[in-house]
């Protein structure tokens, strides 16, 4: 039985029933990567976060089990999904976390995409799909699309992303 500091829990009761995140500033950064060039980029990704001043927690979804990643993308504001792409589809891990937000209701969050393929990368364009069934969720306008490593190209993307991250 709940005794004390009723006010802590009504506070985070009222945050939970509006599907507001404890932490409206925070970053989950979520990859789920083949070869782990995705997961190098979400590395950089963060340094560039924090360096802003930004809070990132990193997810390995290939690692990590999905009651914990969707804990984490509940308790933080932003989620930024970085996925490669595998047989046309997504890699199985981001597709399995996805249907997990979605079934839990998953809304009301600031999002970034990053993807990764070699001859034809769709994850970003297949992540947008998923996300389409969940509510009220901003995407940033910029995608970071990687062919294998990061290069000078999906840097500047980076940096775009990292702005619009920073500036909501
Ligand atoms: C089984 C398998 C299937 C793949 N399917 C695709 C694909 O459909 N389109 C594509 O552009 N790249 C495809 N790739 C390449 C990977 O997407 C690419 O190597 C990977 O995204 C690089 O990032 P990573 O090191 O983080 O895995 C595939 C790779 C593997 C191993």
């Amino acid at each position: 039985m709940l005794t004390e500091d009723m006010g802590e829990y009504l506070r985070l009761y009222d945050l939970w029933s509006q599907w507001k995140p404890e932490k409206p500033e925070g970053i989950l950064i979520a990859h789920a990567s083949i070869h782990g060039n995705t997961a190098y980029a979400s590395e950089a990704l963060k340094s560039k976060l924090e360096r802003k001043g930004a809070q990132v927690t990193m997810c390995d979804l290939t690692a990590t089990d999905l009651s914990y990643a969707v804990t984490s993308a509940f308790y933080c504001g932003k989620l930024v999904l970085a996925c490669s792409t595998y047989d046309g589809g997504l890699f199985p891990p981001m597709k399995a976390f996805l249907d997990h937000l979605q079934t839990k209701g998953f809304r009301n969050r600031r999002i970034g995409l990053m993807e990764n393929g070699s001859w034809a990368p769709a994850a970003a364009r297949l992540m947008r799909v998923e996300l389409e069934k969940m509510k009220e969720l901003r995407l940033c306008e910029t995608d970071v699309s990687l062919r294998g490593a990061l290069n000078q190209t999906s840097e500047a993307q980076m940096d775009a992303l990292v702005a619009e991250l920073c500036a909501e």
